[in-house]
């Protein structure tokens, strides 16, 4: 069998954070992303804590007051700070947003709090080089509106975070040690065993089972950093074959994996988009040995 093209192929698939960057940290080429503030935007606010956040709508139109373009503006408050004390009452001004939080809750909150929440449309493959950045990621990309599927759910860690944040959550977890071990931490999560290789029917229920309940369908992937970009974009493979068709596809696929993040970053342009999408799956899929090349049963030519 040969490659076939890129799973979620109308996706924007993005390099959110390169291995340069530090743990926690995004590739500034695409942190802007997440601090445009526009009217109407969801935002997480940041409560000090991983399984603490909440998500609110921006009311000021912070463009009016300091009179950027919308790229301009996001870039400058991708590196603002601002000099004063929380809690200090200062009204429209660009360090502090009117946010809305329910329909009678508002306040103005510090942008260097927020955290905006990446819009359904487009739907987003975002990769990322390590642990921190993923779950930043699961922290504040996810709200009571979303089902999440975590793949690799290991010590339920970041399980836990997201399924304090998410309308319903599956973590799975091909080791049985380690599904008994998280199900023990963490009793409120729903972890399942499963190697998804191995039983894609299941996944395919567990996902229609989140995709039913839920309004938006979000994916985390991580089966171990360090693992071969081929056992990476398999599972992707795997996973477009199994929402393909569904009424809830997935708005946002995080991934996160050392060797594509680096490929990632080597091929993307200056908004931190992969160019050549087909070119660099082909490359990045590829078998890298003939032991890997048996295992997974496809040929290094190209589909
Ligand atoms: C690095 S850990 C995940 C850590 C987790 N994301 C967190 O932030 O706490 C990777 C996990 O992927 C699991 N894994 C590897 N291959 C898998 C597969 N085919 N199906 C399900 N889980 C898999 C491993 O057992 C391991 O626990």
């Amino acid at each position: 069998m040969s490659i076939s093209g890129p799973p979620f192929s109308q996706y924007l698939w993005q390099c959110a954070q390169s291995p340069e960057e530090k743990p926690g940290t995004f590739f500034p080429d695409w942190a802007y992303n997440l601090k445009a503030f526009i009217p109407g935007a969801i935002v997480a606010v940041d409560k000090r804590s991983n399984l603490k956040h909440c998500h609110a709508t921006v009311v000021t139109d912070i463009s009016l007051c300091c009179g950027l373009g919308e790229d301009e503006l996001c870039k400058a408050l991708s590196t603002f700070k601002h000099p004063r004390r929380e809690g200090e009452w200062m009204g429209d001004d660009p360090g502090r947003l009117l946010l809305e939080f329910s329909e009678a809750v508002r306040g103005y909150i510090s942008v260097s709090r927020l955290t905006r929440v990446l819009p359904c449309s487009p739907a987003r493959v975002l990769i990322v080089n390590e642990t921190v950045s993923y779950r930043r990621l699961a922290k504040t990309q996810v709200g009571k509106v979303d089902g999440v599927l975590e793949i690799g759910s290991s010590f339920g860690e970041c399980t836990q975070i997201l399924t304090k944040h998410a309308a319903a959550v599956i973590g799975i977890d091909n080791s049985q040690e380690l599904v008994e071990e998280s199900r023990r931490r963490y009793p409120f999560c729903r972890i399942e065993l499963l190697n998804c290789f191995q039983d894609p029917l299941q996944l395919q229920r567990l996902c229609s089972q989140l995709q039913d309940r839920c309004e938006n369908f979000k994916i985390f992937v991580d089966i171990g950093g360090e693992r071969s970009s081929t056992a990476v974009c398999r599972i992707l493979v795997l996973l477009d074959e199994v929402v393909r068709g569904s009424l809830c596809a997935p708005c946002l696929v995080v991934v996160k994996c050392k060797s594509l993040s680096a490929a990632a970053a080597a091929s993307c342009d200056e908004r931190a988009t992969i160019c050549n999408l087909l070119d660099w799956w082909h490359r990045c899929a590829a078998p890298t040995s003939t032991r890997q090349q048996r295992k997974w049963g496809i040929s290094r030519e190209h589909g």
